[in-house]
């Protein structure tokens, strides 16, 4: 059966975060929660989603279109409630051609919400042939969720807040999601008789489940893998909910055969890829779409982002942004790699060097202290310590180009744009502004001066 259409909520504003950013568009592991819910609703192929909003509603709408340029945004009105959000998503539905068949409903504040999750829900429901089928998680604490109120049975009578519920409904551990399948006649009937008679003042989209019952049974599945349905509500759950999907990520990797040392300090985001005999030291951040060879040892202390590490390469107590590391390179320790820098086999970056755009060849070295940006070097060049390309004028950014077999001289200083050859010495402290031809040597003079017998002021 198909899904006719998918409503996320994400009009709340998310108080108890205490935070400017409205909480859906927080991030977790490299991106927000919103996008990873709708990633996992999209895997269900839904004919239509349908985003609801209010809090900040331009700000999340424009996400919401940045992930799906074909979500239909619904402005939630002031009337508070997961309730009335439905209502709304339903009015604007009406209005895009209508709905018939299954409905899933889930929130946005669950950022471990699979689409596994939710296909084990969807079969259930395609196979029980109730009106409404709802995710529920066994829980060893429930406090805070709305709790499941089952007939002798089995069936769904009703969804208690906590705020509601005395203390026979309170001693329930089994709780609602906030993830839902409706048939869609039954949703339409059953949200039309709400009101805000709670102890929140609300229109809850949980009574529409009692109300449902009217119409046919109502189901409940206990999703396979709590985590995946666990919400945040503060930012104490969302470290807690971070920590232990990390744990997981970093166990997938070890059993995939990458040595990490310290799970509790090394932080995986989603879309990295990690290759067999890789080595992850203490301390490290791998993010974006960060790749990681075989062979090649990161850490302690290094932040990858949308890096590329070849085999054997290592990276020591640097940060790399945006950057092809050659295999067997050296890099660190405390080096910052921009965007932009393709570093070729063999190759070095060392201690205290920063580079932006740099190509260096095969072999190349630029161990201490250095600034390299703009620039092209060949294979096999060397390039002193305290070199700086000098490559902004204040108004463009000027290229350097070092040819092969090149030694630089320590100190050197190259003002852009300018072209050095191959084969090619520099002498230490040299300021290069004129091209170099091949096989030749350079230097610039900077005279010496002595002053004899010079004492500073305080002790003539
Ligand atoms: C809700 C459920 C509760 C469940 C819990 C699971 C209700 C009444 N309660 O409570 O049974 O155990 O989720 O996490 O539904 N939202 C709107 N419009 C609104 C209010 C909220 O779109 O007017 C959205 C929020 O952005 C959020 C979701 O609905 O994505 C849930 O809202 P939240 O305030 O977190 O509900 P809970 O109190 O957690
Ligand atoms: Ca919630």
């Amino acid at each position: 059966m198909a899904l006719s259409a998918a409503i996320i909520l994400a009009a709340g504003e998310g108080t108890r975060m205490r935070s400017s950013i409205p909480k859906v568009l927080h991030t977790f592991a490299g991106s927000t929660f919103l996008r990873r819910v709708m990633r996992s609703v999209a895997g269900l192929h839904p004919d239509r989603t349908a985003i609801v909003v209010r809090y900040q509603a331009d700000t999340v709408s424009q996400a919401a279109l940045s992930y799906d340029s074909d979500a239909i945004i619904v402005r939630q009105d002031e009337i508070p409630g997961t309730g009335r959000a439905v209502q709304c998503a339903l009015t604007e539905l009406a209005r895009d051609g209508g709905i018939e068949g299954s409905v899933l409903i889930a929130a946005s504040d669950m950022p471990l919400l699979d689409t596994a999750t939710l296909r084990t829900l969807m079969d259930y429901h395609e196979s029980s042939h109730d009106s409404a089928t709802l995710l529920t998680a066994n829980l060893d604490d429930p406090t805070g969720y709305g709790r499941i109120i089952r007939g002798a049975d089995g069936d769904v009578l009703r969804i208690v807040e906590q705020k509601d519920a005395n203390s026979n409904e309170l001693a329930v551990h089994e709780v609602n999601t906030s993830v839902y399948v409706f048939d869609a006649t039954v949703l339409r009937k059953a949200v039309a008789g709400l009101d805000s008679s709670n102890a929140q003042g609300e229109f809850y989209l949980t009574d529409a489940v009692e109300a449902a019952s009217a119409y046919g049974s109502v189901g409940a599945v206990v999703a396979p893998d709590p985590l995946a349905v666990e919400g945040v509500n503060d930012r104490v759950q969302l470290s807690v909910l971070f920590r232990e999907h990390n744990a997981r990520v970093c166990e997938r990797w070890m059993r995939e055969g990458v040595t990490i040392l310290d799970p509790a300090t090394t932080w995986i985001e989603d879309d990295v890829r990690l290759n067999r005999d890789c080595t992850i030291l203490p301390g490290s951040f791998l993010q974006g779409g960060t790749v990681v060879a075989s062979g090649a040892v990161v850490g302690p202390y290094t932040t990858l982002i949308d890096a590329v590490v070849d085999e054997n390469a290592v990276v020591e107590r640097s940060r790399v942004e945006g950057t092809h590391i050659g295999a067997s390179a050296t890099i660190g320790p405390w080096t910052y790699l921009r965007s932009g820098n393709q570093l070729g086999e063999g190759s070095k970056a060392g201690a205290f060097v920063e580079m932006k755009k740099a190509h260096v060849g095969r072999g190349s070295k630029v161990p201490h202290l250095s600034y390299i940006g703009d620039a092209d070097l060949g294979e096999r060049t060397n390039v002193g310590g305290g070199t700086i390309t000098a490559n902004y004028d204040g108004v463009h950014k000027n290229h350097t180009t070092i040819g092969s077999d090149v030694h630089v001289g320590a100190g050197n200083l190259f003002v852009g744009p300018v072209e050095v050859g191959d084969d090619v010495t520099t002498g230490a402290g040299s300021v290069v502004r004129h091209d170099v031809p091949d096989g030749s040597m350079a230097y610039s003079e900077n005279t010496q001066h002595i002053v004899e017998g010079w004492k500073p002021a305080w002790e003539r």
